[in-house]
């Protein structure tokens, strides 16, 4: 057993009582490999954000856990090397069981998502309050979720979405002990979230409706990635083929994390940033074959993209 404690991390509390206080979201984004990671801490370090590093069950797969875990510790000296003191907290990302966040808080994760959302209400309540239980004796804490997203998450997919339901909420929050709540208001996850002629647009009602039941509670929206056109644009440009992407409406997230949001989890922007400056340095450049040759420009893109997050979208900016 290793605590987060001694790998230098923190857990959520803090941060996000400064965010419900403070009206900003605090960043969730996902690594998989050194680069993307290297960018969250560049751009966190830079804009003085505090952050939240993800690990998806596929991201454990693909990297190895004992990798992500070094990754993190590693992602903490070099925010120090950077002259930022900016807290840091290691994130399991739709952990889908016990058996899971269990063994993602052995190996230093100060926060774990235990996903039910796809259970029945009951076992959802069940299933959450049994890792709640066994992440607090270890001072780590738990994102739950209520609702479900449309889209791909791993290997379950739902056809449309199952909005979060205002009047369950309290009751879940209460029977579980989480220590924040994902909802669904019409974002999902991947970077189709809307069908061409749809108007993107995110529930806030829906939004308002659960801040009223929970007030101050903590509440987290995942699928919050916005696609940004232009880098739609040069994915295509340079021999992609990725027609209709529509995202979230970053003035939409502004206004939630305005809210009782307080993390906002973005993935698929990352990925898109990547592919494109990986595109544009393989087409510019097509001698070339040393890796950190366009996954440099690609780290320095991602990092662009994350400082602009920070500053214009989610608020977290100077709040380290
Ligand atoms: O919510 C899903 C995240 O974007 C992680 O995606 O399961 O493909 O790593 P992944
Ligand atoms: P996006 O696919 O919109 O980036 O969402 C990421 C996410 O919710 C990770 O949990
Ligand atoms: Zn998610």
């Amino acid at each position: 057993m290793i605590s987060f404690k001694e790998l230098g991390l923190v857990n959520t509390k803090e941060m996000f009582a400064k965010a419900v206080d403070g009206g900003y979201a605090i960043p969730g984004y996902n690594f998989n490999n050194m680069e993307q990671l290297q960018a969250i801490i560049q751009a966190c370090a830079e804009t003085k954000s505090p952050v939240i590093l993800q690990v998806s069950a596929g991201a454990r797969k693909y990297a190895n856990q004992t990798m992500l875990r070094y990754m993190a510790q590693g992602a903490v000296q070099y925010a120090k090397e950077l002259g930022a003191e900016i807290p840091i907290a290691l994130h399991l990302d739709h952990g889908d069981s016990f058996e899971l966040c269990k063994s993602c808080i052995e190996y230093g994760f100060s926060s774990v998502m235990i996903d039910g959302s796809h259970l029945p209400y009951e076992e959802n309540v069940v299933l959450t309050k049994q890792v709640v239980d066994y992440a607090h004796q270890y001072d780590v804490v738990v994102e739950g979720e209520l609702g479900v997203l449309a889209g791909v998450e791993d290997d379950v997919s739902a056809e449309a979405h199952t909005y979060t339901r205002p009047e369950e909420v309290e009751d879940f929050v209460k029977k579980t002990g989480v220590d924040s709540l994902a909802i669904s208001i019409g974002t999902s996850h991947g970077a189709y979230k809307f069908k061409p002629g749809q108007k993107p647009e995110i529930r806030l009602d829906i939004l308002s409706e659960i801040e009223k039941r929970i007030p101050g509670f903590p509440i987290v929206l995942h699928g919050s990635s916005s696609v940004p056109q232009d880098l739609i644009k040069m994915i295509n440009e340079y021999g992609g083929k990725m027609e209709e992407a529509i995202g979230i409406p970053e003035d939409q997230l502004r206004k939630a994390a305005k809210s009782a949001v307080c993390k906002i989890n973005i993935d698929s922007d990352g990925r898109l940033a990547m592919t494109a400056a990986i595109r544009k340095e393989l087409a510019e450049h097509p001698e070339e074959f040393d890796p950190r040759k366009y996954l440099g420009p690609a780290r320095e893109l991602l990092r662009a993209l994350y400082e602009r997050k920070n500053i214009e979208v989610l608020g977290s900016a100077d709040k380290a």
